[in-house]
């Protein structure tokens, strides 16, 4: 174990425990890791309350050994009001009593670490939650104040104040800017939110911001987390003249996004995760149409890694699969930085349910209730992809439960709905709830081992059918999707040791794709409506489906094995 300190410098406890070093030496781990993500409200729940929490999590840390991850990514565990499933953070350094105690965290980061799983927390810079003690102290504090400084407080428009200082529509829908309350009642100044009233946009310009985040980021680090994910990083800086959204904006000109600002920014975080050792890595949540912009961001002074969405939102077809390996691989080279892959989050809908539809694109318009959807087809299809993420060079990232081929869950009763994404969209969008029930553990009894015996109903209602979806029914299934997902990771550490970044496409008919990685493995992904001969190959290490004579079918994936210094030149016939 590496010492996270200086040589000169003296060993402090932190939090009752001394500084916590990650298990393994390897500076490199972030370039090809397994992270998972854990939602920290539907993972498990360990006190009985009908909410995730992280002592459910501490009571599965094997469980997810066994499957094999490196790392385990926790969506926002702080203080917070859930306006907003935790991205509405009221205190950085606390952990939402619901979920537990910073000292059940310093545990959880230390027992992992024991069973070699990093910790990856969730950092939230561009708003707080309304009840941040910044904020509350900006509004106490009235128009002028210095308190409203690390925020975007404006007067409004026209005479009487009353219209917003620019038309910029919200990510979730709806309006940017609320207006507040003068002390005596009299309408006062507004301030931007790009998501909801309850996430109060901070100030970037402001030193104070800067430095809170470099505190923040060191409370973590100096508790022995690995990384960090940074929630909506493209839109921290912010055009100060508040100009109006130009209708084609070019590279850099939007108001809110991508601004060439942000590059210092993550500079500075990148400064202070190398102050320490043992790799502490920056994934930014970079949701970016331009990947040249995107790469940017990956310089070697900037963020380690950024969530690859544009495979995430491709449709189940060859041609478009095929195009968004290339450019990210492409894009990802000059920089040198590795690419991720990455099926879904907490976020989007589920694999399981996006294949089975007729279009099987991700866009965040076009969710809406009652897509006739074929589950068959969708878990066959999401097994493949998930060997394909898995084989192509980078890192990987497994939502919680697509390890179980949870489909989306898409009969929550409207009255238990709780994302503001439905209702900002007035009902037309159903939200992410969906992907978000907590996982069924075992049994066949409400709450499918969520909780303890005799808990609280979980948080939000589980489908009746999850019980044949549950770990203890897919341990005991060979041909579940969690045995698949566990002989993949493990069979992943073979095929992709670390510093293997080679890569090459072989020649395959139409609609599928085929390609080797170093002299040994040769990965087949069939996305045409046929079967498919295999090339010459030493073993079959893994498929998706059962082969059929021989031939990989339709809507399956295959690992093989092949001879030495062959899978450079086999084709597929
Ligand atoms: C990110 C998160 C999402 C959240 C939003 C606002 O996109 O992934 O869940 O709602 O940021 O913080």
């Amino acid at each position: 174990m590496e010492s996270l300190r200086t040589p000169t410098a003296p060993p402090a406890p932190v939090g009752g425990f001394g500084v916590v070093a990650p298990s393994s030496d390897d500076p490199d781990w972030w370039r090809n890791a397994v992270v998972y993500q854990i939602y920290v409200r539907s993972f498990a729940d360990g006190d009985g309350d009908g909410t995730g929490d992280l002592a459910g999590v501490r009571s599965r840390l094997e469980y997810l050994r066994d499957l094999g991850v490196d790392a385990i990514w926790f969506t926002p565990w702080y203080a917070s009001p859930l306006a907003d499933g935790g991205y509405d953070v009221a205190d950085y350094r606390a952990i939402n009593p619901a979920f537990g105690t910073l000292s059940e965290a310093e545990a959880l980061i230390r027992e992992a670490l024991e069973l070699g799983i990093r910790t990856i927390i969730d950092v939230v810079p561009n708003h707080v939650s309304d009840h941040h003690p910044w904020f509350t102290a900006a509004l106490a504090a009235g128009p002028g104040s210095a308190e409203r400084e690390r925020f975007w407080f404006r007067d409004g428009g026209g005479p009487h104040g009353d219209e917003m200082p620019t038309k910029w529509v919200s990510d979730f829908q709806g309006e940017t800017w609320t207006r507040t309350q003068n002390p005596d009642g009299s309408p006062g100044q507004w301030y931007l939110h790009l998501f909801t009233p309850e996430q109060p946009d901070l100030n970037w310009t402001h030193p104070d911001v800067k430095q809170e985040f470099h505190d923040v980021l060191k409370f973590w680090f100096d508790r022995g987390v690995g990384g960090v994910r940074i929630d909506s990083a493209a839109l921290l800086v912010k055009d100060e003249t508040l100009p109006e959204v130009p209708e084609r904006p070019g590279p850099g000109q939007h108001p809110t996004v991508d601004r060439d600002e942000l590059h210092d920014i993550y500079r500075g975080w990148r400064a202070v995760a190398d102050s320490y050792p043992g790799s502490r890595s920056l994934v930014g949540e970079l949701w970016l149409p331009d990947i040249q912009r995107f790469a940017k961001y990956l310089r070697r002074d900037e963020l380690h890694t950024a969530f690859n969405f544009d495979f995430m939102a491709r449709p189940w077809d060859a041609i478009e699969l095929r195009r968004s390996i290339d450019t990210t691989l492409a894009a990802h080279a000059p920089v040198r930085a590795p690419a991720t892959w990455v099926l879904s989050n907490h976020d989007v809908t589920r694999p399981v349910t996006r294949y089975g539809r007729h279009d099987s694109s991700f866009a965040f318009p076009a969710k809406r209730f009652g897509i006739p959807t074929d589950l068959v087809l969708g878990t066959r299809r999401a097994r493949a992809a998930a060997l394909l993420a898995a084989a192509l060079p980078g890192s990987l990232y497994v939502y919680q439960g697509d390890e179980l081929g949870l489909p989306e869950a898409e009969n929550i009763p409207l009255d238990r709905i709780q994302d503001p994404m439905h209702f900002r969209s007035n009902g037309i969008d159903p939200g992410r709830d969906g992907c978000r029930v907590p996982l069924p553990w075992r049994g066949s009894n409400s709450g499918f081992g969520f909780g303890p015996d005799g808990a609280d109903k979980p948080w939000l209602p589980q489908p009746k059918d999850w019980r044949l979806l549950t770990v203890e029914q897919q341990e005991s299934d060979p041909e579940s999707m969690l045995r698949l997902y566990r002989d993949m990771l493990r069979l992943r550490r073979v095929i992709a040791p670390p510093g293997a970044d080679a890569f090459h496409w072989l020649a395959a008919e139409d609609g599928v794709l085929a390609f080797s990685r170093g002299d040994r493995f040769v990965h087949l992904t069939n996305l045409s409506r046929h079967p498919v001969e295999l090339p010459q190959h030493e073993r079959v290490l893994l498929s998706s489906a059962p082969l059929i004579d021989g031939m990989l079918p339709a809507d399956s994936s295959v690992w093989l094995r092949t001879l030495s210094r062959q899978a450079g030149d086999a084709a597929v016939a």
